[in-house]
């Protein structure tokens, strides 16, 4: 980072608010240009075109006519108590009314600004209004965090333990019990349901929240709720069912009720695809937000947001600073950078307070967010999009807006090899909007945008579904297990034809379908696994070659949300340094193996537990050794510049694995001990798309698509040159590189594709 510090003395800005014409024209420093609140304005007309329709009683009074301008901010759950602070919430006011049109419909469309009460409140009012006792009231959410943190919070608010009344569900980590009645969970753990209850009829109400977001699971539960629409309730899926045929069908009937929450105005959609169902329009309490765009647009993001949270910090009066950034190393740069410069500041300044928050955090991590910012402190909050929607943050009071996130996309290969790419870009309309609206939520706030205002009037209105940019292979491979077939499914938006047959290829290569696409025992196996079809490919070949222990080992590590090995650029040769011991020469694989490894031997015992929760019940003594080899994990974690927060996630994983391996008739404790060969095997079949040969360039060619493709340098095969190597993704930047890398015999690795179709 090579900004100057951007302080009283040597500013370089001039105030955000006033548009100055002296400002020295240099190219990095956004200049504002300060334009209405068009979020206002924007909503105020889709209002008055009356898209919005049905709206209840409660909410009929124009909402802007109470929008406060001024005036204390609301009171915090810990001043006014939990129940009082409920009670204030935007939505309480039109609880009766809602209940009431949940009650009558099948299925509701409930639009509302964020931070209005909608995840928190409306399974609450359904459980107080009984709709709970003919099943579970269940609702999904696109990110684990929210689905935890949010079941955390509402179990709070009806003061039971997490895990009993209020519980939930998430990808290896599930906290329910049979008084669970509201579960929050992953749209992807709910779609896995199906697999075991096509009807889920465990539910009597299903709520999807943060619909907009369309996440592929998102849109594939909206398929199959409309279809289970039909076959519990009756043909029509937007109007209640009036069953002609006598009481005692009537009993016999589970009907569910659907509600589709959605954070911005797209709701028009989602009506129209269940049958016209009713909109419902709840408005939250949002003040003012003043938005300023850079005159200029900038080329380096984070300097910008660098230079303009010192603007603020210096020049504006108190309150918490929120940024968006795309992704986890842009954070974590920036962090560095922002606490360098603070502790330059003169005094007499405020302290600053940084909390990043992106999804591959812990839940106690993220949990700093919330916590109330001391006095003489402004916080600053280092944010991915997961902070855009379904998180409330108190204290915030300026928003800086990069205008970027990361997206996952597709790239299907003309010959098969099409790979999936995790790409910043240019946010769109709607993210702006929910990005600028965090500003407002406590009283009036400013969001400085650091793009043009031009940029932002040609941003997309809203995110192409996740349907139309992702690999299909997972969701194809769980839909033909409840027997669906993508294509004849009623979906909101149908996936492209060559983006289906890609899929299709790989899950043929994988052994999970035969030649007449049918779904093979291998494939059904696959399934049963909660991963991705290549992992789970590579532990069921881990049963036949005797080393599932090893290959759990990798897996779950890589299944892990944080990456495993830390960086940090001015210690290159201290970290290669420390980690030589474990770096495998057939590549990265077996270097986690060794890792998992050693970090399992660092803590004394055999370690069969890193993750702290032992499973026999051990005595003081017992305990005491575990806590000392708790310590003696984290050290060794730290003198390798190792993530222990990813090897503990790994291990908790692992944990979750072995039950689905024990239910799946594999033993999991089955090793192979020092032999490498049927480790990298296993892992081979799951990765048989993912193979490259050497060219006599020293360049890797794809086996399967024509690409050409580098090793990454993070690899510790950067350097190599193999005859044939299998890898675990390729990312894109301005070459195609191959992530997680390792060496295999170009002997096993010829015969692989036909090894799984034999199988199968
Ligand atoms: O879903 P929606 O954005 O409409 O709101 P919510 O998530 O139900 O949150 C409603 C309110 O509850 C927020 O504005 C916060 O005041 C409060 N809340 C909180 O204080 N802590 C949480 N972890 C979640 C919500
Ligand atoms: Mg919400």
């Amino acid at each position: 980072m090579t900004a100057t510090l951007p302080s009283q003395k040597r500013r370089i800005f001039d105030s955000p608010i006033q548009k100055n014409k002296t400002t020295p024209q240099r190219k990095r420093i956004p200049k504002w240009v300060d334009v209405d609140d068009e979020d206002e304005r924007i909503g105020q007309r889709k209002r008055q075109n009356g898209s919005l329709k049905h709206a209840p009683q409660a909410h009929s009074t124009p909402p802007r006519k109470k929008a406060r301008t001024s005036g204390p901010p609301p009171p915090s759950p810990a001043k006014a108590g939990i129940q009082e602070h409920r009670k204030q919430l935007p939505i309480a006011k039109g609880k009766d009314a809602l209940v009431q049109e949940i009650r009558a419909n099948d299925v509701t469309v409930l639009l509302g600004e964020t931070g209005s009460g909608k995840t928190t409140q409306i399974p609450q009012y359904l459980l107080e209004a009984g709709f709970a006792d003919a099943g579970m009231i269940g609702i999904t959410q696109p990110r684990k965090v929210a689905a935890t943190e949010l079941a955390a919070r509402v179990s709070v608010e009806q003061g039971t333990p997490l895990g009993g009344l209020i519980g939930y569900g998430i990808r290896f980590d599930e906290k329910s019990s049979a008084a669970t009645r509201v579960k929050y969970m992953t749209d992807g753990m709910l779609t896995r349901e199906l697999l075991g209850d096509p009807l889920l009829s465990k539910y009597a109400v299903i709520i999807v929240d943060e619909a907009h977001e369309r996440t592929l699971r998102t849109d594939l539960l909206l398929a199959n709720l409309k279809r289970i629409l039909r076959e519990r309730n009756g043909k029509g899926e937007g109007k209640p069912q009036v069953n002609g045929k006598g009481k005692e069908r009537e009993k016999d009937r589970n009907p569910l009720k659907v509600v589709i929450m959605s954070a911005t105005l797209d709701a028009e959609k989602f009506s129209q695809f269940f049958s016209n169902a009713k909109i419902i329009y709840v408005k939250g309490r949002q003040h003012p937000v003043k938005i300023f765009h850079a005159a200029q647009g900038q080329t380096d993001y984070v300097d910008a947001a660098l230079r303009t949270f010192f603007q603020v910090h210096v020049d504006q009066p108190p309150g918490d600073v929120l940024i968006f950034l795309p992704g986890q190393e842009d954070i974590e740069s920036l962090e560095k950078s922002i606490q360098m410069f603070a502790r330059q500041l003169p005094p007499g300044h405020d302290e600053v307070l940084t909390v990043p928050m992106y999804a591959a955090l812990s839940g106690a991590q993220l949990h700093r967010t919330f916590a109330p910012t001391p006095r003489k402190t402004r916080k600053c909050i280092l944010a991915t999009n997961i902070a855009e929607t379904s998180i409330t943050i108190p204290g915030v009071r300026y928003v800086i807006d990069t205008g970027k996130v990361k997206e996952k996309r597709y790239l299907a290969g003309s010959t098969g090899g099409g790979f999936d790419t995790l790409l910043t870009r240019d946010i769109n309309k709607s993210n702006a909007m929910q990005r600028a609206g965090r500003a407002g939520r406590e009283g009036p706030g400013f969001c400085y945008r650091l793009y043009t205002e031009d940029a932002f009037l040609g941003m997309a209105a809203s995110t192409e579904p996740e349907i139309l940019r992702c690999s299909l292979a997972q969701a194809m491979l769980q839909l033909l297990c409840i027997g669906q077939d993508i294509q004849d499914l009623d979906l909101m938006d149908m996936p492209d034809v060559d983006a289906i047959s890609s899929a299709l290829r790989t899950l043929f290569l994988l052994g999970a379908l035969d030649s007449q696409r049918e779904l093979t025992d291998l494939g059904r196996a696959m399934a049963a696994l909660p991963l991705e079809p290549t992992h789970a490919r590579a532990v069921l070949a881990s049963k036949d070659l005797n080393c599932t222990a090893e290959v759990l080992d990798i897996v779950s590590v890589l299944s892990a949300n944080g990456a495993l090995f830390l960086d940090a650029t001015d210690k290159r040769a201290e970290i290669a340094e420390a980690r030589r011991k474990f770096i495998h020469r057939s590549g990265d694989h077996l270097t986690i193996l060794n890792t998992v490894r050693a970090y399992r031997a660092a803590g004394g015992a055999d370690g069969e537990n890193a993750s702290g929760h032992v499973n026999g019940h051990g005595d003081g003594e017992e305990e005491k050794e575990e806590k000392v080899g708790r310590s003696a994990r984290k050290e060794w974690a730290r003198a390798h510049f190792i993530n222990e927060r990813t090897l503990r996630e790994a291990s908790s994983i692992r944990d979750q694995l072995r039950l689905s391996c024990t239910r799946a008739g594999i033993d999991w404790r089955a090793s192979c001990g020092e032999q490498e060969d049927p480790v990298l095997l296993s892992l081979a079949h799951g990765l048989a798309q993912n193979t490259a040969l050497i060219a006599p360039d020293g360049s890797y060619k794809q086996v399967m698509g024509q690409s050409v493709v580098k090793i990454h340098p993070s690899s510790s095969m950067a350097d190599k040159k193999v005859p044939a190597i299998i890898y675990d993704e390729l990312v894109y930047t301005n070459h195609i590189y191959a992530r997680g890398v390792s060496s295999i015999s170009k002997s096993y690795f010829n015969s692989l594709g036909a090894f799984n179709r034999r199988e199968a």
